[in-house]
């Protein structure tokens, strides 16, 4: 009896500490200021990823990359929605605890609705519609590309948010696009790729040079210590304000075929300049048109957006034109560059001033415009 007492009381004096810590963090929560707790997922292509966002500021930001691509050199849908699944819960679980929220402190919960791989979406947003049915909070549908160029609000030393109207700039895996930003939602595409986009191009380069997916950044990498000008490929000169990106893809894979019939080592031998020569093109493809659009429709501030914009080509080659074309040049920090989902959850901030929510009924996207 009196050796079991002590260990009631040590269970007791437990059970009361961990209510106490409980108790402080809710109420630590419920004392952010304005606090507006938001979980964001992101599901639309080979990455599982959770966010929970307070306000404006990046809580947590937990990301599950997809290694079961590699072995395919791309994206293999069926594979991305199985992954998605047995990932979606630790990575969610993840962000919360990062974030030190409880579930039930949650403002609302916003999911990818589209563009995206269509099975991967349904994972993200079946999850966030059963998630949000469950703690009665409004469920917020995200346009993915807006995502991308609305990180730049996200508020966070080392980011610099633009003012409207600015020229977005993104550029990703699916898309290549010139868009006028009008304001949080109201974005129009002025230009776009009219076949590959730039990420799809480094990446079906890479992999005719052997590389892993995704190719953008080992060929970024390796054209460090490259020559640009050592092997040149066509820039093409689309009229009006779109792009090509398959032109080049053409030449470089017929370049290469070349080559090797007569020198099997030349890929190997070459990699560096060849990585350097292809990425200065296709950097410099989307750069004219940068230049005319903003030209041409006086926008002074250039945004960006997506996972190439942590392209160092890129982004060298922005700042170096900030002087002479009176530029102001906003580039996202290189977490905030490929998919994540805090930039649904900025996206979402701005949807929940406005009391923007989305229905169970809501159906996801493969294409979705502004
Ligand atoms: O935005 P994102 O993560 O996914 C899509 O929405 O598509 O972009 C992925 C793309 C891939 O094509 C990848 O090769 C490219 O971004 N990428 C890069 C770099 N980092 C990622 N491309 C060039 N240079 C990089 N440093
Ligand atoms: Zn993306």
């Amino acid at each position: 009896m009196n050796r079991i007492l002590p260990k009631r009381i040590a269970a007791i004096l437990f059970h009361f500490l961990i209510r106490i810590v409980y108790f402080c963090n809710a109420l630590k929560n419920t004392m952010l200021p304005n606090s507006e707790l938001i979980l964001a997922i992101e599901s639309s292509c080979d990455d599982t990823a959770a966010a929970v966002l307070n306000g404006r500021k990046v809580l947590s930001n937990c990301i599950a990359n997809q290694t079961v691509h590699k072995a395919y050199g791309g994206v293999v849908p069926e594979l991305a929605s199985r992954a998605h699944q047995s990932k979606i819960v630790p990575v969610v679980q993840q962000a919360l605890v990062q974030a030190n929220i409880d579930k039930n402190d949650l403002t609302a919960i916003a999911y990818t609705q589209g563009p995206g791989l269509l099975g991967s979406l349904l994972v993200g947003s079946a999850f966030a519609k059963s998630f949000a049915l469950s703690l009665n909070v409004p469920l917020i549908p995200i346009n993915h590309m807006q995502g991308h160029l609305l990180v730049h609000f996200i508020e966070e030393n080392g980011i610099n948010t633009p003012t409207f109207p600015f020229l977005g700039i993104t550029v990703s895996g699916g898309h290549t696009q010139l868009v006028l930003v009008k304001n949080h939602f109201e974005m129009n595409v002025l230009g776009t790729t009219l076949d590959d986009a730039i990420g799809e191009a480094f990446d079906k380069c890479g992999k005719r040079m052997g590389l892993d997916y995704p190719s953008g950044p080992q060929i970024d990498k390796l054209a460090q210590t490259g020559n640009p000008k050592r092997f040149q490929f066509p820039i093409p000169n689309m009229k009006g304000y779109d792009v090509s990106y398959s032109g080049v893809k053409t030449a470089f894979t017929n370049f290469i075929h070349k080559q090797t019939q007569n020198d099997s080592n030349f890929i190997h031998e070459n990699l560096n300049d060849l990585c350097a020569s292809l990425q200065y093109t296709l950097v410099q493809i989307i750069l004219n048109k940068i230049e005319q659009v903003a030209s041409e429709n006086q926008l002074n501030q250039i945004v960006i957006g997506g996972g190439v914009a942590a392209n160092s080509e890129l982004r060298n080659q922005l700042l170096a034109r900030k002087e002479s074309h009176h530029w102001e040049v906003f580039l996202p920090p290189l977490k905030y560059t490929t998919d994540n989902a805090a930039m649904i959850g900025i996206t979402a901030y701005y949807k929940l001033q406005e009391k923007q929510f989305g229905k169970l009924t809501d159906a996801s996207k493969s294409r979705l415009t502004y």
